[in-house]
């Protein structure tokens, strides 16, 4: 099939669609998650945004595709008073609009209950113990416990101790079965925080039961990204300095800062999204084939990317490095405000909501290849790709008619809004000239696919119930990225010129000018 579709310039591009018949049709064992064992889910913040968003609407689409162990028990803790019924309701509000029958929901809310827990005090988790042997016997749960920290970083480390205390994290002995523990980012604000955290958690809790969670790691798509290099003989000879010029990861978002001031003022662009998601991203494009495909191998040869990059030279910061905040704009019509004019935002905050950032990464395949890493709030477009710009052809056989220019290969591998692959390559103009063009290949993710996808949030509640730890954060992987981010983030708060490094960009817009120069 040869269609047109509009390029960002206005012109039109030739398209080649990978013909649907080239596909298998999906088997059923790939839509089918394997089910955990009998486990209670005990979620502290479970009145908070993050359990109403996104894990509540998460574990009822896997309860409904049968993803959720046959016996389960959901405990929502927090500070509020509720009872079971009261928070059944929250729930059902929190999962309304969302694909399910009255029928389903009911038999969902069945195994939710409701436990308020004093984060530091000792006595209520004692009683939080009790409740979880009691639904043991209810449920048949079969004392597995999986704990999600769904709460402000501050106190990661008070429950974990707290939970380590009370004996709740010990595993295979009173009546416990497996304990784990998930960890949403940020973990640690810095190295020795991120140290310090992993200390107090590790008293208590064994790698093993430890999930640190980054939801990038979780989407199809970027799973994809090692099926697409490593089940594929053709892109591997060519994944190296000798063939690929460049590569530029995007993640960009047209959302602000929205309510959470009080978590982004002091984290900023860097923290909140390159000491995760960007990092993984780049591992995954740049890292060695691992020998198996297993939660360790795989993370291991994540951390060697993690370990190739080279120290940022902080003394040319500006060569490699442009920080940004959004200023007043419009969307469309509709004016948006500055971040500092944002709720809860200082308004002379120097907090960096856009970065663009070159990176090297010292090893054979990578030598002297530039990485561009660029993410943002309020720009013009949610957008996360990484694209492989191809070097030039080392000699034109077509210099005398067509120039010297032949412009080079490019691959897209487009994880939102498009979920597509897209190769860029030269071909004949038809028509009696000799003239190239470019054209491009599109493999569309979900195309002749009618199964449920994913959505990451439940990949990673999946994985953690089967103890799956290939998608999750190691501890030595975080503490390399914050040994590679410590420098730039001490640098760039405790410089003299932070006003000057920080330019500002119309809401709505592609970032600062400035961040045009860094290729
Ligand atoms: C989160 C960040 O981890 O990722 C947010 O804290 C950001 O600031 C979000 O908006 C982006 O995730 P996604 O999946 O919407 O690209």
């Amino acid at each position: 099939m040869d269609e047109k579709t509009s390029t960002g310039s206005g012109r039109y591009q030739p398209i080649v669609r990978v013909r649907a018949d080239d596909m298998e049709i999906p088997q059923d064992d790939c839509r089918i998650p394997r089910r955990g064992e009998p486990c209670a889910i005990i979620i502290a913040g479970a009145t908070g945004d993050l359990t109403a968003r996104k894990l509540m609407p998460a574990l009822f689409n896997l309860y409904q595709n049968d993803g959720l162990p046959e016996t389960f028990a959901i405990v929502g803790c927090g500070r509020t008073a509720l009872d079971d019924q009261q928070f059944r309701n929250k729930m059902e509000t929190a999962v309304a609009g969302q694909n399910g029958d009255r029928a389903a929901w009911k038999h969902f809310a069945a195994a939710l209950h409701y436990f308020p827990l004093i984060y530091d005090d000792p006595e209520s988790y004692l009683r939080l113990a009790e409740l979880l042997k009691d639904l043991d016997n209810r449920h048949h749960t079969n004392g597995n416990r999986m704990f999600y920290l769904a709460l402000p970083p501050t106190l990661y480390r008070t429950v974990a101790e707290m939970l380590g205390q009370s004996g709740l994290g010990r595993e295979h002995t009173d009546g416990n079965g497996w304990a784990r523990l998930v960890v949403e980012k940020p973990f640690g604000h810095d190295l020795e925080s991120a140290i310090e955290l992993d200390r107090s958690i590790q008293h208590d809790f064994k790698e093993h039961q430890v999930f640190r969670i980054d939801h990038y790691l979780a989407k199809e798509t970027v799973q994809n990204v090692l099926m697409f290099r490593f089940a594929n003989t053709i892109f591997e000879p060519v994944w190296n300095r000798r063939y690929i010029k460049s590569v530029e990861v995007t993640a960009t978002e047209t959302l602000g800062v929205e309510h959470r001031a009080g978590y982004y003022e002091p984290s900023g662009v860097l923290r909140d999204m390159f000491q995760n998601h960007m990092m993984q991203l780049l591992a995954l494009t740049a890292m060695e084939p691992p020998s198996r495909f297993e939660a360790d191998r795989v993370r291991d040869e994540r951390v060697k990317v993690f370990r190739s990059l080279r120290p940022f030279p902080v003394q040319d910061l500006r060569e490699y490095l442009v920080l940004g905040q959004y200023d007043r704009g419009t969307n469309g019509k509709t004016p948006l405000p500055a971040y500092r004019e944002e709720p809860g935002v200082d308004p002379t905050s120097l907090t960096p909501t856009y970065a663009r950032m070159k990176v090297y990464l010292d090893n054979w395949r990578w030598q002297g290849v530039p990485f561009v890493l660029t993410s943002g709030k309020r720009l013009a477009e949610k957008l996360t790709r990484i694209a492989i710009q191809f070097r030039e052809i080392p000699h034109s056989m077509f210099r005398q008619v067509l120039g010297e220019t032949v412009n080079p290969n490019r691959l897209t591998l487009g994880i939102y809004p498009e979920e597509r692959i897209s190769l860029t390559f030269q071909t004949k103009t038809p028509g009696p000239r000799t003239c190239l063009r470019n054209v491009t290949m599109d493999f569309f993710y979900q195309e002749k696919d009618t199964g449920p996808v994913l959505e990451a949030y439940e990949k990673v509640l999946l994985d953690c119930m089967l103890g799956d730890q290939m998608l999750f954060w190691r501890q030595d992987a975080v503490e390399q990225c914050w040994s590679f981010l410590t420098p730039i983030l001490t640098e760039c708060e405790a410089c003299n010129d932070r006003k000057q490094m920080l330019h500002t960009y119309p809401a709505g817009s592609h970032g600062p000018a400035a961040a045009r120069n860094l290729v």
